[in-house]
């Protein structure tokens, strides 16, 4: 807990008055959120784009201004957690199931600060099943296509019904054991028919902000764009 929190609000430095921020999802995110929420009361001035219906219920809660996604082009920065990122900064995402608003968000951030604990640091992705969204209708048949990647799937579950996105889909966790070439999987995974979005996130996160438990933080920064 200790250590997402202060990886969490390590990040939230970095906003700056006037900025356009994205809140991510899921228990790191949460404390951003927290500390942003404790900010504006302060007289920060920030306007948000939440990537779950989750995360905008707890940005109302603390009075953060939200606002539409489409009414904006290009947002400043967003905070994000991650369910595994590697050296490079590549991430599988998508453990809370919002890994479609979380990419879409992202890819118009111009900056992309990732927020995890120790645990969340691999050497290779794939440990964590990746996550991928799919369409409701054909999902047997697009699960069928998925295991022929060469992974082991479970159809994500709510209780005794699927689990089902903010977007009406269905998530698929796919199990390769590691990753080798993430971003060549990227692509084979969103070339399947049915396939809303995948957990992979190349290229995207540009830093990342490392809480551990002793209260210390580590700072990556994605070396092909350094900042
Ligand atoms: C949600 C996500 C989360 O960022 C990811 O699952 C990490 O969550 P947490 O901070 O709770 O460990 O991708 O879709």
């Amino acid at each position: 807990m200790k250590s997402k929190q202060i990886a969490a609000e390590r990040a939230v430095e970095l906003i700056k008055d006037g900025m356009t921020v994205g809140l991510g999802t899921g228990s790191t995110a949460y404390w951003a959120i927290q500390k942003i929420g404790e900010l504006v009361k302060g007289g920060l001035s920030v306007q948000a784009v939440a990537t779950s219906d989750k995360s905008e219920q707890l940005a109302r809660q603390l009075e953060i201004p939200i606002i539409a996604f489409t009414d904006i082009d290009e947002l400043d920065l967003t905070i994000d957690g991650a369910d595994e990122l590697d050296p490079d900064l590549n991430l599988i995402k998508g453990g809370g199931g919002a890994l479609f608003r979380e990419k879409i968000v992202a890819s118009a951030s111009r900056e992309l600060v990732i927020i995890a604990d120790e645990s969340k640091a691999v050497e290779h992705l794939g440990a964590f099943p990746l996550p991928v969204e799919i369409a409701r209708f054909g999902a047997e048949m697009t699960m069928r296509r998925l295991r022929k990647l060469g992974c082991t799937l479970r159809l994500r579950g709510a209780g005794d019904m699927p689990f089902v996105t903010d977007n009406g889909n269905y998530i698929a966790d796919c199990s390769f054991a590691s990753i080798e070439d993430p971003g060549t999987l990227h692509d084979r995974i969103n070339r399947i028919v049915g396939v809303v979005e995948n957990g992979l996130f190349i290229g995207m996160a540009n830093q990342a902000v490392i809480g551990y438990e002793n209260g210390t933080v580590k700072l990556l920064k994605r070396s092909s764009n350094q900042i």
